[in-house]
């Protein structure tokens, strides 16, 4: 979207005041300020609290560069700033909540989350998923799913042809086309086994129990009907019943006492099985191709050397034997897991690079779960990296790294020691805009660091400090994904509160394929560089007589009460294949 100049030279003088606020606290935080990309925003400001973590995130580059500042930065890294509003006159509202939400969009969409969850969804319909009572083959921006109205969910997962959620007492919800033709919507299948966690292969659904059962099910409503039904105990002592709908137990051998399932994650063929003692197993997850591109992770294991017993049974990965994993991430045909130390092992299909380093033509399949180098990307930067999270989709990889100032040789004294950048690096394929480095590469292996995500402080006017603005969530689809800031939110403004106290969420930027409207921009075209959407109830901001527009913010976890109970809930990014969800999650 054309942005005026006008709105331009307002982000660039609240950028420039909000600069000038913090620069006290920049100078003692940096010394010489050679780290260019700083561009902390005081809250004390009503406007720079409007402009928010904008101004640090995508105005940054171009404010910094404007200002002639030397360093990290280059011509060719410099994003289209993305959409910049501001409040004009306001008219004046008729009590204490009115004027709120007519002060700030981000408080109409804090209140709205909390008075009316639900799910939103938009892309793809074409298996009717994200509109199950739509015939349209795209949904241009988020649209409610009825069924979810007033509901809270555990978990919901989108492929173009199926969707499944856990609803708030744990029982799988599924729905779309390739669940069923004659389905209308969301129908229980998989019920009394108090769910948590979902994962979808091409056609199953993996779920994971809380008390660590991991149970893969069929997307189709037919095999679930037709397969054969497992043997359950039942309360009844020494009784078993048939179960009401066909599932698999994927069982890992062997678990310690006390150690349990505590998190999965599918590709289109196998799984990633994590247990709470930090051992990893994996396992095939479709019904259609036996894993062969080494994601999971066991040298020579396929289908004609695999052991006795049912072809998805659990392998213990134990070349990671003795890592304690605890962060785990796949894509289609790869996998990659985080250990507590920091260090980050990957696995599978590397021909786009996808797993992190430079891709080998003639044998892109890695069996042996490898060490990335990630030293490396920090060479001569007196900065330590540490891997804080993974996350992975389709044919991307991206890297969450804390990178912590040490002392270089020779350096008595250096100021700022310790201080930590976080920072965000993708690799895989970038011919969608998918890496979010603004480039559009076929092939990247060495891991490119998503500037517009890297690098950012905030001041927190609390803790009385500039703190790094690290990411809260990564989504990643099939071929898009969305990262959902940690920026200092407020949830706190009450009746006892000052008028002006609103309340305001996280910042969420979109990037990549845009083809089925997934990005929620209502346009189509790709997208290189992360940007910000609309927020979802548009025209409940009409509504409140505001005409401009304001960006999408999600609200972070808080105690509500809702239906006369007290439950924590956060507002949460599923980006699927082709389609995208936002919900409130439990
Ligand atoms: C709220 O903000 C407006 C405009 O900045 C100001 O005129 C008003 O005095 C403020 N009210 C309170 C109670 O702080
Ligand atoms: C976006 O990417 C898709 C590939 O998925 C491509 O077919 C389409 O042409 C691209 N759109 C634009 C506007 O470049
Ligand atoms: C909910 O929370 C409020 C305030 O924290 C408390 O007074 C109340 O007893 C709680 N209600 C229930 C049903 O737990």
């Amino acid at each position: 979207m054309i942005q005026s100049r006008r709105t331009t030279t307002r982000a660039f003088q609240i950028a420039q005041r909000a600069s000038k606020q913090s620069r006290n606290s920049q100078q003692r935080c940096f010394g010489n300020g050679r780290q260019a990309r700083v561009a902390a925003v005081s809250r004390s400001s009503p406007k720079a609290k409007a402009a928010g973590f904008l101004v640090s995130a995508t105005i940054g580059v171009g404010f910094l560069y404007s200002l002639g500042y030397p360093g990290t930065l280059h011509a060719e890294t410099v994003p289209a700033p993305a959409e910049v509003t501001f409040e004009k006159a306001r008219k004046k509202g008729t009590s204490r909540e009115e004027n709120r939400d007519l002060i700030s969009s981000q408080h109409l969409q804090v209140k709205k989350s909390w008075e009316s969850p639900g799910v939103y969804a938009w892309g793809s319909n074409s298996g009717k998923v994200v509109a199950p009572d739509s015939d349209e083959a795209f949904i241009k921006t988020p649209r409610r799913i009825p069924f979810f109205d007033g509901k809270l969910i555990r978990d919901i997962k989108l492929d173009r042809n199926f969707g499944a959620a856990i609803a708030e007492n744990g029982d799988l919800l599924q729905w779309g086309t390739g669940f069923s033709t004659t389905s209308s919507g969301p129908e229980p299948t998989l019920t009394g086994k108090d769910l948590t966690k979902l994962s979808i292969s091409r056609d199953r659904i993996i779920a994971l129990s809380s008390n660590g059962n991991v149970y893969s099910i069929s997307a189709s409503k037919a095999d679930q009907d037709a397969g054969p039904k497992t043997l359950e105990s039942t309360w009844f002592p020494f009784w078993k019943s048939r179960s009401a709908v066909s599932y698999r137990d994927l069982k890992p051998g062997n678990l310690a006492w006390g150690e349990k399932v505590s998190d999965v994650s599918s590709g289109l063929e196998h799984c990633l099985i994590l247990t709470s003692n930090g051992r990893l197993f994996s396992a095939a997850s479709g019904t259609e191709d036996f894993p062969k591109k080494g994601q999971l992770g066991i040298p020579g294991l396929t289908w004609n050397t695999r052991p006795s017993g049912p072809y998805d049974q659990p392998h213990e990965i134990s070349t990671l034997k003795g890592f304690d994993i605890s962060k785990i991430a796949t894509g289609d045909f790869h996998s990659l897991a985080a250990d507590r130390e920091g260090r980050v092992f990957a696995f599978g299909d590397n021909s786009l690079g996808q797993l992190g380093f430079d891709a080998d033509s003639e044998s892109p399949n890695i069996d042996a779960p490898s060490l990335l180098p990630i030293d490396k990307l920090y060479k001569g930067t007196n900065l330590r990296p540490k891997v804080t999270d993974v996350a992975a989709g389709g044919v991307n990889s991206f890297f969450t790294i804390d990178a912590t100032r040490i002392a270089g040789q020779g350096e008595d004294d250096p100021r700022g020691l310790g201080r930590v950048t976080a920072d965000t690096w993708a690799s895989g394929q970038g011919i969608w805009g998918g890496l979010g480095n603004g480039r559009w590469t076929h092939v990247q292996g060495t891991p490119t660091k998503i500037k517009a995500l890297s690098g950012l402080f905030e001041y927190d006017e609390v803790a009385h400090k500039v703190i790094p603005i690290r990411l809260a969530r990564l989504s990643v689809g099939a071929t898009h994904a969305a990262a959902t800031m940690n920026n200092v939110v407020h949830l706190g403004a009450s009746d006892y509160s000052s008028v002006n106290d609103t309340n305001w969420g996280a910042d969420v930027l979109w990037w990549g394929n845009n083809e089925f409207y997934q990005l929620g921009t209502g346009k189509r075209n790709n997208v290189s560089n992360p940007t910000y959407i609309q927020p979802l109830d548009i025209e409940a901001d009409r509504e409140k007589g505001r005409r401009e527009e304001h960006r999408f913010q999600i609200t972070p976890r808080k105690k509500i009460r809702f239906e006369g109970r007290n439950v924590s809930v956060e507002q949460r990014i599923e980006c699927g294949r082709g389609a995208t969800a936002v919900y409130s999650g439990t």
